[in-house]
């Protein structure tokens, strides 16, 4: 973010802080429950939003040198993303071409070669196929169409996609438009390492995982113990980029900031921008490093996600190996916070829209991540806007 927009977000803060105001969406929204129930909009979704959707994999740092590889399973194809030994991103159907066994099974690591374990076929970093073992036995196999299936892989700004379809194309100019871009471009993602991650399979609609990023609200309640020691619940800024968003949650260090000169002014310390990137990605950059949370669907079950919660530490952020340990630690415990409070009521509310009674939740006017990105998901499914009411 350039200093000039983090010196007039910290002071936009600050005036609502003072004005006892925050965002206003408006009015209110009354959202249908059945969005995070309905098996038939659930496979809708997964097709418009998952099977057939550019997807953020990770970060440059996931893959620090040649070589470096990972894996992802929660897009219907499992999926093995390398870095070839050109230093080029690339993304494959993680699938043997013999008899469809699951290549690499590891989350992450190093490898010139992947062998199939079911009978040793086996691939290089770029996908190709290398060796047929005992090929005069086996019959003759054309290697150069039996490499594992490639996907559109692109690498940009420090951020890694793949598009899960073979014959998909990955637009980011027009997914996340020229002023997000830049915004983002501006946060050096190349410039982190890979530190940890955490995996979580809850029991509630993958939406309802993403919409407790969406407002501050909660704060002084669900995070009485936790969040709201370090930040100050329902004051934020919003500004949304198409699809897109940008929250700024207020962190409590701004009360000090606002006694310094401007010059000294940071948008990591007075704040936590939170970027959220349609539909399943949120970005969460600070002083030392990023967090980023993925929320996938189980196809066929509208009640459960899988949440990937990704750690990343600024290169030269952590002075040596135990200071390295106390940022992941701290990351760690982030993510469970997310497990144990925000997670917990997603859940709770899962169990309310599985129910059918309750028809409608209802998001405030100092909500307004939740409208827009709700508004988004249905002009893009092709369903009727939510009306805006009268608060
Ligand atoms: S299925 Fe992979 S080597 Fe046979
Ligand atoms: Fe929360």
């Amino acid at each position: 973010m350039q200093p000039s927009e983090q010196i007039s977000q910290v002071k936009l803060l600050l005036a609502r802080l003072d004005s006892g105001t925050t965002v206003d969406a408006g009015g209110i929204r009354h959202n249908p429950t059945s969005v995070y129930a309905d098996p038939d909009l659930a496979g809708r979704e997964w097709e418009a939003f998952f099977a057939h959707h550019p997807q953020l994999v990770g970060l440059s740092g996931d893959l620090p040198e040649p070589g470096s590889f990972l894996t992802l399973d929660e897009l219907g194809s499992p999926i093995l993303a390398t870095r070839d030994p050109q230093g080029a991103f690339r993304a494959f159907v993680n699938s043997c071409r013999h008899r469809g066994a699951v290549v690499v099974e590891q989350p992450r690591g190093t490898a010139k070669r992947f062998l199939c374990p079911f009978h040793n076929w086996c691939y290089d970093t770029t996908g190709s196929l290398v060796n047929v073992p005992k090929q005069e036995h086996f019959g003759e196999v054309d290697r150069s169409c039996h490499g594992l299936i490639e996907l559109p892989a692109v690498e940009r700004d420090g951020l890694l996609w793949v598009h899960p379809d073979p014959s998909g194309t990955i637009d980011l100019d027009g997914q996340l438009g020229e002023e997000l871009s830049s915004e983002l471009a501006h946060w050096d993602l190349g410039g982190l390492d890979y530190l940890g991650e955490d995996s979580y399979d809850v029991e509630c609609n993958w939406k309802l995982a993403m919409d407790t990023f969406g407002e501050t609200y909660h704060f002084p309640v669900l995070h009485a113990n936790t969040l709201s020691l370090v930040f100050h619940g329902n004051v934020q800024c919003y500004d949304t980029y198409g699809s897109n968003h940008r929250m700024i949650l207020c962190r409590r260090e701004i009360d000090q900031m606002r006694h310094l000169p401007e010059d000294e002014w940071s948008i990591t310390r007075a704040a936590l921008p939170v970027y959220w990137l349609f539909p399943n990605v949120q970005l969460l950059p600070f002083e030392e490093g990023l967090q980023l949370v993925r929320a996938y669907p189980e196809p066929g079950h509208p009640g459960r996600h899988t949440s990937r919660i990704s750690f990343y530490l600024r290169h030269g952020a952590a002075a040596d190996a135990a200071q390295t340990e106390v940022f992941r630690m701290m990351a760690q415990r982030f993510g469970e916070i997310i497990r144990d409070e925000d997670y917990v009521m997603s859940a709770s509310q899962q169990r309310t829209a599985d129910g059918g009674i309750v028809p409608h939740v209802v998001f405030g006017r100092n909500e307004p991540a939740l409208h827009h990105y709700h508004q988004t998901y249905r002009s893009r499914l092709a369903m009727d806007p939510l009306p805006l009411l009268e608060a």
